[in-house]
């Protein structure tokens, strides 16, 4: 059976937003609307897998949505939620727990980073992280999911569940009269190299909210002023930009910052160094900073209106919630017939 085209994306609500999550994941939402069904979370279930304090949990959710919606998800074309609002995503998560090995989870280079030489006293939850991840996924049958490639592994073990889950369960899936291939196999729409941004004051590290220095990103919250200032200090190497794409390679800071200018702009960065190689960082610095002030200071004041206005913002999460629950139920209805739950 063909599953019907399906987007299905999560942004964890655990601190700032930054050019890098609207680069890499946020920007890339907009188009999907037009050609899929779009489901867009805000997965505060999987924030909680490291502590975050209740009213700046609530505050983040609330940013994330207003940031989906200030950079153009609509909440009526697509569904905007908040992940704890539909109990089927830990339900769904459980059974998943029991069909996933821990060596599977063991193996994520993403808990391996997050747990460093303390794995036995991180949450049971950052281990188990990636199974919560499927079930997003899989209780809608999403069959792509756009996200950064440092999501790649967790989209691989999302199909190893599915297919696990398929097989193990065939007999029964078969008796219930279902579609063998319960669960799709999903594909990832993985963000190309422009898309990966790196810090404003060293190339060789990703942008990050972790990072100390204020500098070292932009934030989506960030005025025109600070935008434009952010940029025009930006570490540069001192050479002209390269004329080919291929010369950029050894160049980490040049490399991002056309790669940043490209993603802004939807130009490839072998357009960017056609219009640009061979110039000065004179020329091009402010002419990154208007085109991202004209692109995110805008959207900046939108978000800051949306985040002002809790009650609006609720409300989409709520109906958005209903929408999502009532497409998550179907799924779930047919899992505990497939396990052999009575109800
Ligand atoms: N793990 C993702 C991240 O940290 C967030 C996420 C959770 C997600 N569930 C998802 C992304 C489902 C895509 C689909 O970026």
């Amino acid at each position: 059976m063909a599953f019907s085209p399906r987007v299905f994306s999560g942004i964890q609500p655990s601190g700032d937003l930054h050019l890098g999550n609207y680069l890499g994941a946020i920007r890339r939402f907009v188009p999907l609307q037009d050609t899929h069904e779009t489901l867009y979370c805000v997965v505060d279930m999987h924030a909680i897998t490291v502590w975050q304090e209740p009213n700046a949990l609530r505050r983040a959710t609330r940013e994330v949505a207003a940031a989906f919606i200030a950079a153009g998800v609509d909440p009526k074309r697509s569904i905007v939620f908040n992940q704890s609002q539909v109990m089927q995503h830990a339900e769904l998560a459980w059974v998943f727990n029991c069909v996933a090995r821990i060596g599977w989870m063991n193996r994520m280079t993403q808990f391996k980073d997050k747990a460093g030489k303390n794995s036995e006293n991180v949450s049971l939850g950052l281990l188990a992280y990636p199974s919560l991840m499927a079930a997003d996924i899989l209780l809608y049958k999403a069959t792509a999911v756009p996200v950064g490639d440092d999501q790649k592994q967790h989209l691989e073990l999302t199909r190893d569940i599915a297919a696990k889950f398929n097989n193990d369960y065939a007999a029964s899936i078969a008796e219930q009269g279902l579609d063998p291939d319960f669960f799709p196999i999903t594909e990832p729409l993985i963000a190309g190299p422009a898309t990966r941004i790196m810090s404003l004051r060293d190339g060789t590290k990703k942008m990050s909210k972790s990072d100390p220095s204020d500098q070292s990103r932009i934030s989506l919250l960030d005025d025109a002023d600070a935008i434009s200032k952010k940029i025009k200090k930006a570490t540069t190497d001192p050479a002209e930009l390269p004329l080919e794409v291929a010369d950029l390679k050894e160049r980490p800071e040049a490399d991002n910052l056309v790669g940043i200018y490209a993603a802004l702009s939807d130009k490839t960065k072998a357009e960017v160094l056609a219009e640009f190689g061979g110039h000065g960082w004179g020329k091009f610095k402010p002419a990154l900073a208007d085109l991202a002030v004209a692109q995110l200071a805008p959207m900046a004041g939108e978000m800051r209106r949306l985040i002002d206005d809790p009650t609006t913002i609720d409300g989409i999460l709520r109906d958005g919630g209903e929408r999502a629950a009532a497409l998550a139920e179907k799924t779930m209805h047919d899992v505990r017939r497939i396990v052999g739950f009575i109800r």
